[in-house]
C-alpha cells in the first residue's frame, strides 16, 4: 500500500532529507533527470506556448543545471531560477547568460523577491512532486502570488501508469518521496488551489518507471 499524507515525518526534517538527497545525487553525478529526454519535452511544450514576442519573464522553480532556462534564454525570454542546492553548473551558467539569468539558492515556499517583481510564466519540472504534503497548499498559492494574471504555468510531475495505476508517494533514495499522480489527480489538484486548467501532456519517462504529465494552467 503507498504511504499515506498522515505518514510522513515533520515538515522540517523532511525539508532536510530532500536537501541531503538532492546535495548527495549533483554530487555525485546521479542527477539523471538532468540528461532526461522526457524533461527536455516537458519544457518544449512549455516554451511552445509561451509569448513568442519573447522578453517574458520565466520563474524556472527547481531549476537544477539550467538545462531549461538556457533554452528560454536562447528563445529570447528571461529567467530567475530557484533552487534549494547550488550545484556545480551554476557559475558557468551565471558567466554565460550574465543579466539574462539569475540564479537564487533558495526553496519556492521561502523566496521573496525584490518588491514589484512580477513573473509572466512559470516552469516546475519535477520539483513540486517531492514536495511534503502540508507545504501543498503553500507552494501553489505563493506561485500563483508571484505570477501576473492569466500567466501560464506549466507542472511536470510523475505520472501513474498501467503497470503501477494506484496515485501516492513511492520512496526514493535518501527518504526522498515523490507523488505519483493520475491524470485526473493532477487536474484537481491545481482546479483546488485556483488555477484555470488549460490541459495535459502525457511524455514518456526514460529514467524510471511511469510517466510524466505536465499540467497546463494559468493563474
Ligand atoms: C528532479 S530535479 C529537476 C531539476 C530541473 N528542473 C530539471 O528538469 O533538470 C528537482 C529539482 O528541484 C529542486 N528542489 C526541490 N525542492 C525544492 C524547493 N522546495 N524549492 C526549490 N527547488 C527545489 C532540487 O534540488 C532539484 O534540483
Amino acid at each position: 500500500m503507498s504511504k499515506q499524507a498522515s505518514d510522513f515525518m515533520p515538515q522540517g526534517d523532511y525539508r532536510k532529507a530532500l536537501d541531503t538527497s538532492f546535495v548527495h545525487r549533483y554530487s555525485h553525478g546521479e542527477d539523471e533527470w538532468s540528461w532526461d529526454v522526457g524533461m527536455i519535452q516537458a519544457a518544449q511544450a512549455f516554451l511552445e506556448r509561451l509569448d513568442p514576442q519573447g522578453d517574458q519573464h520565466v520563474l524556472d522553480i527547481g531549476v537544477g543545471r539550467g538545462r531549461d532556462a538556457s533554452t528560454f534564454i536562447l528563445a529570447g525570454h528571461r529567467v530567475t531560477g530557484l533552487d534549494i542546492v547550488e550545484n556545480s553548473s551554476w557559475p558557468l551558467l551565471r558567466k554565460r547568460w550574465g543579466d539574462r539569468l539569475d540564479l537564487v539558492n533558495k526553496a519556492m515556499q521561502d523566496w521573496q523577491p525584490a518588491p514589484g517583481t512580477v513573473f509572466d510564466a512559470a516552469l516546475d519540472n519535477g520539483c513540486f512532486h517531492h514536495q511534503h504534503p502540508d507545504e501543498w497548499g503553500p507552494y501553489l498559492a505563493h506561485v500563483r502570488r508571484l505570477l501576473r494574471p492569466g500567466a501560464l504555468v506549466g507542472l511536470n510531475v510523475f505520472g501513474v501508469d498501467d503497470a503501477h495505476p494506484e496515485a501516492g508517494w513511492r520512496e526514493m533514495d535518501n527518504q526522498r518521496q515523490g507523488y505519483f499522480f493520475t491524470d485526473a489527480g493532477i487536474r484537481q489538484t491545481l482546479e483546488a488551489h485556483g488555477f484555470t486548467w488549460q490541459g495535459l501532456e502525457v511524455i514518456e519517462r526514460q529514467h524510471g518507471e511511469a510517466r510524466y504529465l505536465l499540467a497546463l494552467v494559468r493563474t
